[in-house]
C-alpha cells in the first residue's frame, strides 16, 4: 500500500506521515529528506549552488523512484511536488490514497512566519509581504493538491487528530 501526503509548505505532512507510518507499522520516506541524502546536501544549499529546476528535475526523478518502490510507503511530498510536469498524475496513478492536508491561509501564515529559514521560496520574503505571496501561491497550487482522492481540513487539529481521520480513510 502506498499513501502519499501532499499540501503546501508547513501543512503537517512531514510531521503526520512519521506517526500515519508508525502506527501503521510500514516505512515513512520524506520526499525532501531523501533528495537530501541522495544529493548529501540540504534543500537549501541545493536550491542556492544549482536552482530550482534542478531541484524540480531531481524531485520528479526522486519521486518516481521512490514511487516505484515495491513495499508499503507513506510518502510525504513537498509542496510543490504534485504541481510540476506529470506529478500529480504520478502520484493518482501509484498511491493507493493520496490525501491532500488542507490548512487556510491564516494557519499556514501563523506556522511559516516562524520557520522561514530552511524554507528557499519563503526565506527572503518579510512576514508583511507573506500573506499576498502565499494567497497567490495557494491560488496556483490548490488546483492540483485538490486533485487528491482525499481531501483532509486541518486546521484547528493536532497532527495525532489527523493522523486518526486518516485511519479512518484507508
Ligand atoms: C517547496 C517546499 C519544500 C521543499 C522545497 C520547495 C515548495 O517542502 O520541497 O523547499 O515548492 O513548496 P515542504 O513543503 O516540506 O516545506
Amino acid at each position: 500500500m502506498k499513501i502519499v501526503l501532499v499540501g503546501y509548505m508547513a501543512s503537517g505532512k512531514s510531521t503526520v506521515g512519521r506517526l500515519l507510518a508508525r502506527q501503521l507499522g510500514i516505512r515513512f520516506i520524506d520526499l525532501d529528506d531523501y533528495i537530501e541524502e541522495h544529493q548529501k546536501k540540504s534543500i537549501k544549499t541545493i536550491f542556492s549552488e544549482k536552482g530550482e529546476i534542478f531541484f524540480r528535475k531531481l524531485e520528479h526523478q526522486m519521486l518516481n523512484e521512490v514511487l516505484g518502490k515495491e513495499e508499503s510507503l507513506v510518502i510525504s511530498t513537498g509542496g510543490g511536488t504534485p504541481c510540476y510536469g506529470t506529478n500529480m498524475a504520478t502520484i493518482l496513478d501509484q498511491a493507493d490514497h493520496s490525501i491532500y492536508l488542507d490548512v487556510s491561509i491564516p494557519n499556514l501564515l501563523e506556522r511559516i512566519s516562524n520557520e522561514k529559514e530552511h524554507r528557499p521560496l519563503v526565506k527572503n520574503i518579510s512576514n508583511e509581504e507573506l500573506p499576498e505571496f502565499i494567497g497567490k501561491h495557494l491560488f496556483e497550487r490548490r488546483p492540483y493538491y485538490r486533485q487528491a482522492k482525499h481531501i483532509l481540513d486541518c486546521n484547528g487539529t493536532d497532527a495525532e487528530t489527523v493522523v486518526e481521520k486518516i485511519k479512518e480513510l484507508l
